[in-house]
């Protein structure tokens, strides 16, 4: 495996006793406690890796509820640092997107907030903290909320959710804490050494000839984006970033930028005593990321080929000539050509900027100011064409909606929530503003977002 470096040896000394986390239930509210914890996620030479946890395990719990239901959950900090719950990528009111300083103030340690919403859109989406990101989601803190569809959810023998991980350990398999690494900030993020699915480095599940599966693959890295192909298994994409497809896609190479999500319905071709898997390729080659011994039969024949899955709420688009305009010009970072941005009302050179923790900008503002890239109007379609002149592909990430991608010829592309720039790419996005409040349009490699590229949005 490539990306998995040679661990030596060494046995760590005893590590302190960690307390159980909670789950106490008084009112009817589940809680979610964020907590230190220890779990298993390299080979069992070495000892467990202590990590940052959701109810103390990695990922923490999957929340699955029909379409339209409730969510609550009572966040309990039991974490060393502030802390917050963002519900990513699902369109629920603004208080409840969990933005520390932003929708609502962290939550100390020791500390309580309680999220209530409805999910409105089915599909495959998460949950992480929106404080300290870089950190807090490099020790481990994040898990799937899956929404089931209320009819219409294809028929399939399996339902597995893969959220895909890119650790970096240091030799005694503990997360290595050089957490502030200009290097990182400025260079692709925080790239590391070991992969995971679901906390394991080896995720495997026995599967027969002709299963038909349902994979919803999330990508938590930091900054890692995974180039995935199947073996032995025929597939289609059905949706990304949890909403449905208009027409399945036939599964070739995947792309997945940190945050993104792709429902995969795929069908076991593999011969019985056979193996299929998913591959991850990176520059020198690929490795399996995850791995399905096939035992058995599950039918004679293959199934037919997957309807699309019943589409979302989410408002159309209309009018995207007559749309109000923005530009977003992205700046920074190794390798490019920035020579200054504007910080604290000044403008700063770049070694200055970097003392200051910042290598990047958006409109030549290396943090957010007090005016929003865009004050729109509820109900108002906002078109945001995106300039990435940096040496750097980004993952940008709009909260509280679904956008599109609008080309110059005029085609529309999937609705998404993160989209994947490459480096020159101007790519522009556009998308209704239904859902008032204030909401984060950022770098989803997180090393970025922390280092300058966030902006926002006000929906009246
Ligand atoms: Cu997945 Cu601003 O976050
Ligand atoms: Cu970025």
């Amino acid at each position: 495996m490539l990306t998995r470096r040679q661990f030596n040896k060494k046995l760590l000394g005893s590590v302190a006793s960690l307390a159980m986390p909670r789950i106490a239930v008084a009112d009817g509210v589940q809680d979610l406690v964020a907590s230190e914890a220890r779990t298993r996620l390299a080979p069992a030479e070495y000892p467990e890796t202590e990590v940052w946890a959701f109810g103390g395990s990695v990922p923490g719990p999957t929340i699955r509820v029909p379409q339209g239901a409730k969510v609550s959950r009572r966040f309990v900090n039991d974490l060393p640092q502030p802390s917050s719950v963002h519900w990513h990528g699902i369109r629920i009111e603004n208080a409840m997107d969990g933005v520390a300083g932003m929708t609502q103030p962290a939550v100390e340690p020791g500390a309580q907030f309680t999220y209530d919403f409805t999910a409105p859109d089915a599909g495959t989406y998460w949950y992480h903290p929106h404080n300290r990101s870089w950190e807090q989601m490099a020790r481990g803190l994040y898990g799937a909320l899956i929404v089931e569809e209320a009819e219409g959810a294809p028929e399939v023998d399996l339902d597995d959710v893969l959220l895909i991980d890119d650790w970096r350990l240091n030799d005694a398999a503990q997360i290595a804490d050089d957490f502030g690494a200009m290097h990182d900030w400025a260079h692709a993020g925080r790239i590391g050494n070991w992969i995971t699915v679901n906390g394991n480095g080896a995720w495997t599940r026995e599967v027969q000839q002709h299963t038909r599966m349902r994979l919803r693959l999330v990508n938590t890295a930091n900054a890692r984006i995974f180039s995935l192909e199947a073996r032995g298994l025929e597939g289609w994409i059905v949706a990304l970033d949890g909403m449905p497809l208009e027409t399945p896609e036939p599964l070739e190479r995947l792309s997945l930028a940190p945050a993104q999500r792709a429902d995969l319905i795929v069908d076991v071709t593999a011969d019985e005593g056979g193996e299929a898997m998913l591959v991850s390729f990176e520059r020198d080659g690929g490795y399996a990321l995850a791995s399905f011994p096939v035992q058995g039969r599950a039918r004679t024949a293959r199934l037919s080929d997957p309807i699309p899955l019943p589409p979302n709420p989410v408002p159309a688009l209309r009018s995207i000539n007559d749309a109000r305009r923005a530009e977003l010009h992205m700046e920074g970072g190794a390798m490019g050509g920035m020579q200054s941005a504007m910080m604290g009302g000044r403008r700063m050179g770049m070694r200055e900027m970097a003392a200051a923790g910042k290598v990047w900008a958006f409109n030549g503002m290396a943090e957010m100011g007090e005016t929003p890239l865009i004050d729109a109007a509820r109900g108002e379609t906002i078109r945001i064409a995106m300039t990435n002149d940096t040496a750097w592909p980004h993952a940008m990430h709009l909260h509280g909606h679904h956008f599109r991608q609008i080309s110059a010829d005029g085609s529309v592309g999937p609705l998404r929530d993160t989209l994947l720039m490459n480096r020159s790419e101007t790519v522009e996005i556009a998308f209704v503003a239904d859902n008032p409040g204030d909401w984060l349009l950022h770098c989803h490699m997180l090393e970025h977002s922390a280092g300058g590229m966030m902006t926002w949005l006000r929906v009246a």
